[in-house]
Parts: structure tokens; sequence; C-alpha cells
């Protein structure tokens, strides 16, 4: 099968190489070139655990193409994804799908022959069918399919999630779309991974309604983890006395100092819009939105709390910055705020993240940033583990501490045991539990 996917970012990137990896001609097409001449010269403008080495093999296979023309990278297609960015829009947070429907403009411009459009990006329930309009209006009698198949990958996690997905949802009621889908998930099907046909905007919808029901479960056993420490129970023991029931399930249930990233925060505030547009509120969604926002800064407060009643010229060192391991991706982190009470707070801050660096120093200018988890216990009157990296796991805990001025173990994602780090001297403060 011949592919095109258009946006060379996250999504696009990863979804374009596992396509490749399965057999299909793939060509990326982006409109940065500086992008496509560093991919061309093998590097990955992100980073991906995996996403490198699967790149050079499909490309050395001569599956795997990259392009800034759409209409070469198109010629031959007889599926064309849409993987574009779809941010935030400012004011009223709803998804901008200006880059959506250029993507759909420019492939319209250059149709000739039948195609399956596949909406790769997140996009507001609706706008498939404004996609089919375009096409209607710009190649009218053109043969085109456009079909809704959302992506549920897990930076950090993605080429796994992609090619042994829980499910594949495609949104599409129309006979050949439905063919050259299954077709393109063929390798997917043989795994028996469930492919769900559904309506184009049911498919739209499930996305959204999976990312806020994800974020509901961690906002949800936030709320607990505060109660357990209002009433001295334990959030960890909690979370799997529920998670036990087959109905709730063990996963996600980890407290921590709030969600990030860029899909929780901004697929939340889309579906709010959703809901208020179409006058069917959802105020559940709208409570966990405000209770993660608020959790970010009570973490800061956490952490100014155990340096006593004058956090003025103190140190903290943070082990951490991104919104979770293995990605460098700094969007919506809570360290943000966490950095941002502290620094209010006159307090000196020091930070070490193996992937995260160059992005928070953008961001945070005023933290000092270390080149070792221990350079950061320098002179520290307290140490936050903000982001479990595997590395931070099995830090030598003796020698941190022997580096700190006083030692103080504020551990905002639960990986330490307590008893244990107590037992080394530390002041020791978790999430939930004692
Ligand atoms: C998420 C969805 O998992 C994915 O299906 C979707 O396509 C995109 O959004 P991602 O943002 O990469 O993926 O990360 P995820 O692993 O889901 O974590 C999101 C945030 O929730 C992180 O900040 C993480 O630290 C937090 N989290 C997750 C918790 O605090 N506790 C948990 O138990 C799980």
């Amino acid at each position: 099968m011949n592919i095109t996917m258009i946006g060379a970012g996250y999504v696009g990137l990863v979804s374009g190489a596992c396509l490749a990896d399965f057999g299909h001609r793939v060509t990326c097409v982006d409109l940065d070139q500086s992008k496509i001449d560093a991919l061309h010269a093998g590097k990955m403008p992100i980073y991906e655990p995996g996403l490198a080495e699967l790149v050079s093999a499909n490309v050395a296979a001569g599956r795997l193409h990259f392009s800034i023309d759409l209409a070469a990278g198109a010629r031959d297609a007889e599926a064309i994804f849409i993987a574009v960015g779809t941010p935030s829009r400012r004011g009223d947070g709803h998804a901008d799908l200006t880059y959506v429907y250029q993507a759909a403009r420019d492939i319209a411009a250059i149709a000739t022959r039948p195609l399956v459009i596949v909406t790769k990006s997140t996009v507001p329930v609706g706008t498939g069918d404004e996609v089919e309009r375009i096409f209607r209006e710009d190649a009218p009698g053109v043969d085109v399919q456009v079909v809704s198949n959302p992506e549920f990958l897990r930076e950090g996690a993605a080429i796994g999630d992609f090619k042994r997905p829980d499910r594949i949802v495609i949104g599409s009621e129309d006979p050949r779309a439905q063919g050259v889908m299954r077709e393109i998930y063929r390798p997917l099907y043989l795994n028996q991974s469930p492919i769900l046909f559904t309506g184009r905007r049911t498919a739209e919808l499930t996305k959204y309604a999976a990312n806020a029901f994800l974020a509901t479960k961690i906002t949800f056993i936030n709320e607990i983890a505060d109660l357990c420490e209002a009433v001295g129970a334990d959030v960890k023991d909690v979370a799997r006395g529920i998670g036990l029931d087959n109905r709730i399930g063990p996963k996600f249930l980890n407290a921590g100092p709030g969600y990030g990233g860029s899909c929780f925060p901004k697929d939340t505030l889309a579906l709010l819009k959703t809901a208020d547009d179409n006058a069917s509120p959802m105020r559940i969604v709208e409570a966990v939105v405000a209770v993660n926002d608020s959790r970010k800064r009570a973490m800061g407060r956490k952490i100014l709390q155990t340096l006593g009643d004058e956090p003025r010229g103190k140190r903290v060192g943070l082990l951490g910055l991104t919104f979770k391991p293995d990605t460098d991706d700094m969007r919506d982190a809570p360290s943000l705020a966490i950095v941002q009470s502290l620094l209010d707070a006159g307090v000196e801050v020091r930070a070490y993240d193996p992937e995260g660096i160059e992005a928070a120093r953008a961001l945070m200018p005023d933290v000092e940033y270390c080149d070792s988890a221990y350079a950061v216990a320098d002179g520290a009157h307290a140490v936050a583990l903000i982001t479990e990296w595997n590395a931070f796991r099995a830090l030598d805990l003796k020698a941190l501490g022997e580096r700190m001025t006083e030692k103080r173990l504020i551990d905002l994602r639960n990986v330490y045991d307590p008893t244990e780090v107590r037992r080394l001297g530390f002041d020791y403060v978790g999430v939930g539990r004692d």
C-alpha cells in the first residue's frame, strides 16, 4: 500500500515509521525543510525510544521516505494520513484546526484518483465533516473518503503502543474506505488487536472520551491521596485495593503531581468546549481540569512547607522536569508550576533531567541546571523527585544525602521506600502516605 503521512511531528513520524515497518511504502511530508533535512541525515526531531533505529531500518529498506513536496510525495498514494498539530487555540481552549484544513486543501488541489483521507490528528467532533466539505468543493468528482482514525500513543512508549495497540478505532461507514484501512492495519489484525469500525463522529469523540477518562482516573487518585494524608492512610495500598477490581483496573492509579503533557490538558479543554457548544455540560471533566491545575501549584507549596517558616534563600534540588519519563517534552509539565512557586518564595532552584534540560532552559531561565542527579543535592535543604525516570529509582541515596545541607526528600511519585529513606537519616515526604 502506498501511504502519505502529512506531518513529520510526533504522531506522524511514529505512525509513518511503524506503517513502513508493516511493509507499506510511506512518504512523510512536512513543510519544515530543516526537519526533513535532519531526517534525511538520520537525526530525529524528538526523543522517543527506538524511533531512530526504526526510521533508519525502514529508510534503508526503501520503504520510508521524507519530502517537503506534497504533490510528489502523494502522487501514488492510496491513503493520505493527516497528522499535523492541533494546538489549543488561545482564548477559548478549542483545538486550532488551521493546519488540518490547510492540509485538506493542499491534498484537494492535487487529488485526481480515488483517495482515502485519514485524520490521525486529535480533532473535535465534526472536523471530518468539514474536511469532507473541503474535498467536495475543491476536488469535485474525485472519489474521496474521509476517515477518522485517532491515535492512542503514549510518549516514551509510542512504538509499542502503535504495534501492539489495545484497539484500533476507525470511523467510517464506507465499504471501500473500510477495506483500505483493514489492509493498512492487516499485521495488527493478524495479531488479533481488536479493530472497531464506528461512525466518524463516534471515532472522533472516542479519542476525547478516552483521554478525559484517563485524566479523571489520575485526578481521582490524586484527591484520594490528599485524603489519605489527612486521615493517615496509604494511597498506594488504596490504589492496589481498588485496582484489583477488574471493573476499575490497576493502571493509571499512581498518585503524583498532576497530569501534564501534550494531550490530557489540551484534550480535556477541547472536550469541554465541544460540550459547551452542544449545551451538554461535562461537569466531571470541568472539575478534573480545575483540580489538576490547582494541584500543580499545591505541589510547590508541599515542598515549601518542608523548608520551615523562612524558605527564602534556601536551596532545593529537583530530580526530573519533563511531564513524564522517557521524553524530552516539557509541555504542561507540573515542574513548570512547581518551579514558579519555589522561585516566587525566594528559593534557589537547581535541577537535573536526563533529556529535558534543553527544553526546560528555554521555559525556566532562572533555574540552575546541573549535569547529574547528584549535583542537584549540593548544598540543598531539600531534594524533590518530580519525574520518575528509571535512573532516579536506583540512586545511591546515601551519597546524595552526604552532599546536602539538610537531608529532606520529597518524593512526588512515591518511588522510594519511606522506611529505607528514613533509615538513611532523611526526612521523607511522599504523596498520600506517611
Ligand atoms: C496520553 C495517553 O496515554 C495516550 O493514549 C494519548 O494518545 C496521548 O495522551 P501521554 O501524554 O504520552 O499519553 O502520557 P501518559 O503516560 O498517558 O501520562 C500523562 C500524564 O499523566 C503524565 O503527566 C503522567 O505523569 C500522568 N500520570 C499517568 C499520573 O500522574 N499517574 C498515572 O497513574 C498515570
